[in-house]
């Protein structure tokens, strides 16, 4: 078992600091991996578009606001300290008022719009 982390493998991360150094919402940076997971945190601001995972479940770890889980029968608020796993293959859509501070977990190479892809697509692998 392996753990990474970048640029300094020496020190614990530091999720809000993380959070806090991203200069845009919906753009998720890499803050560790561990085997083929990838943990990272991004800002939600506003509301993001639907999609699911059909390969994988997705976990929610609120560090900071309220962040809001649309699901097609329901809605979940995740509240600072609160994690939310939607299940694989589950349609969701996260959105928050104002900012929320989140970090996910999944495997590595998913992406953040699933399969349904457009200009809402960040770039995967990206650390901070
Ligand atoms: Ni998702």
């Amino acid at each position: 078992m392996s753990i990474s982390q970048s640029p300094d493998a020496s020190a614990p991360v530091n999720l809000m600091q993380k959070a806090t150094l991203i200069d845009q919402p919906w753009s998720p940076r890499m803050v560790a991996e561990m085997n083929d997971y990838q943990f990272k945190v991004v800002r939600i601001e506003g509301e993001f578009i639907w999609h699911s995972h059909p390969e994988t479940d997705e976990a929610f770890l609120v560090l900071e606001g309220t962040l809001r889980i649309d699901l097609l029968d329901s809605c979940v608020h995740v509240q600072a300290g609160e994690l939310y796993v939607v299940p694989r293959g589950i349609a969701h859509r996260t959105a928050a008022k104002g900012e929320a501070k989140v970090m996910m977990i999944e495997p590595r190479g998913v992406l953040n719009t699933g399969h349904e892809g457009g200009e809402r697509t960040a770039e995967n692998d990206l650390w901070i």
